[in-house]
């Protein structure tokens, strides 16, 4: 090949390709304790909820032993405030010792002798917003060995008490940090949430190449609002952000809190379903200790969580806005098959949404399609109307195979979801009507 050529296929390559760690092929999925616990450090009054040891050690043994390990929720990721307020005599980051009496290598080690995977927390400034040491350029070194030593496998780099210039040069040099001890650290970068999230000021094709996975927009709250605020954004900038996410990248629309306080069971389901269709890594952050049933059987659903980790990682669009508050979405899968989501932002009653496959783009004949919370199939023209009945603030998902040959056994491996998969009884179906 020509030299040029090849300059350019290698430049090509470059840009193609993600922080060269190898981690987070697909979203990273787990746990993270700010939405949930933040920062609650009065273990005196609160020990069940206050950030410490324990609090850890229980959601990895919830994790391990409740069926979410094998789901892919591995990580578990301490947040803000566990460290000491002092570094320790060599100029390090520590933990609080009342808290953290084992030091977090103990935790890692915990996390690993049970297929877990510990993430932590720092900050690029000269404090973590909630005031804890920061990790400002001078100390970006000694912390990212730090956390090597400690064998930590993820890093979160929040972006309180630093400025844009700051940020600029700290981002990639922590990157590098990081790379250069040689352990494979996923990387959480919090840059383009402190710069508005949007091009100029945010360079995405330099964000892919140094960070896993990056926040770009404010933090999630317990509430619908705050989801749908998450949401507005996140579909708003799409065009934006779909190019840059893919294996090793992904945007972050915050935590998942399903399992909280502020949802219904059909807002949960739109968070749960949206966040699929967004690749968007899953962080649930809500008490694996206490949560509800229906909470769990959201998050644990494996078709969803399927379509979230989808090997290609094209993140998803929302490709229909009604007036009537009903809204589309679609992300294309590998295998030829794709996911809808038909989204409700109406307050009034179940809305029954007429439309056809070939008018959500579909031309290539027949279709077989799984509701992935009804847990039913059927099978569609792209030709034949149907009708979905959508909740107030709910969501109907649909796995849609591709056309003709269905290829759906890969999908439900093992599970009693398989012969289920494969059964066209259409009038089980009771929220499509034909
Ligand atoms: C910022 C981050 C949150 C959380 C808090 C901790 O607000 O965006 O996700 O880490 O700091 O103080």
């Amino acid at each position: 090949m020509h030299l040029a050529a090849l300059l350019f296929v290698s430049a090509l390559f470059v840009a193609a390709f993600a922080l060269d760690n190898g981690v987070m092929r697909t979203p990273p999925m787990g746990w993270l304790a700010w939405e949930r616990f933040r920062c609650d450090i009065d273990c005196e009054h609160d020990p069940k909820n206050c950030i410490r040891q324990n609090l850890f050690i229980d959601m990895a043994d919830r994790l391990a032993e409740d069926g979410w390990r094998e789901l892919g929720y591995v990580y578990v990721n301490i947040d803000d405030c566990w460290s000491s307020m002092e570094r320790d005599e060599k100029g390090r980051l520590q933990p609080d010792p009342k808290r953290f009496p084992g030091g977090i290598p103990k935790l890692a080690r915990y996390m690993h002798d049970r297929g877990l995977k510990l993430g932590i927390y720092g900050d690029m400034g000269t404090h973590t917003c909630g005031g804890y040491p920061g990790t400002p350029l001078d100390k970006i070194t000694i912390d990212a060995q730090t956390f090597a030593d400690w064998e930590v496998d993820m890093f979160k780099f929040d972006g309180c008490y630093s400025n844009a210039t700051e940020q600029e040069q700290g981002y990639p040099l922590m990157s590098k940090a990081l790379n250069a001890t040689g352990r494979p650290i996923g990387y959480s970068c919090s840059w383009p949430a402190y710069q508005g999230g949007l091009p100029p000021k945010v360079n995405y094709t330099q964000l892919a190449k140094i960070c896993n996975l990056w926040r770009n927009y404010g933090d999630i709250q317990d509430s619908w609002d705050s989801v749908l605020n998450i949401i507005d954004w996140f579909f708003e900038n799409q065009d934006i952000l779909i190019p840059v996410a893919g294996p090793g990248r992904w945007n972050d629309p915050d935590m998942l809190i399903v399992g909280d306080f502020g949802l219904s069971m059909d807002q949960s389901r739109a968070q749960m379903a949206l966040w699929a269709i967004m690749a968007a890594p899953l962080f649930m952050s809500n008490d694996l200790r206490t949560i509800s049933s229906g909470a769990r059987r959201i998050l644990q659903n494996k078709i969803a969580i399927n379509i979230n980790q989808d090997p290609m990682g094209v993140q998803g669009r929302r490709i229909v806005k009604e007036k009537s508050g009903i809204e589309v979405f679609w992300r294309p899968l590998s295998n030829n098959a794709s996911a809808l989501v038909f989204f409700s932002r109406r307050s009034d009653m179940p809305y029954r949404y007429r439309t056809s496959l070939s008018r959500l783009n579909y031309t290539t004949g027949s279709y077989k399609i799984f509701d992935v919370f009804s847990e039913k199939t059927v099978t569609l023209k792209d030709s034949t109307d149907f009708v979905v009945s959508v909740n107030p603030s709910g969501v109907v998902m649909w796995y849609v195979s591709a056309p003709a040959e269905l290829n759906l056994r890969q999908f439900y491996r093992g599970g009693k979801l398989q012969r289920s998969a494969y059964d066209d009884d259409e009038n089980a179906i009771p929220r499509v009507f034909l």
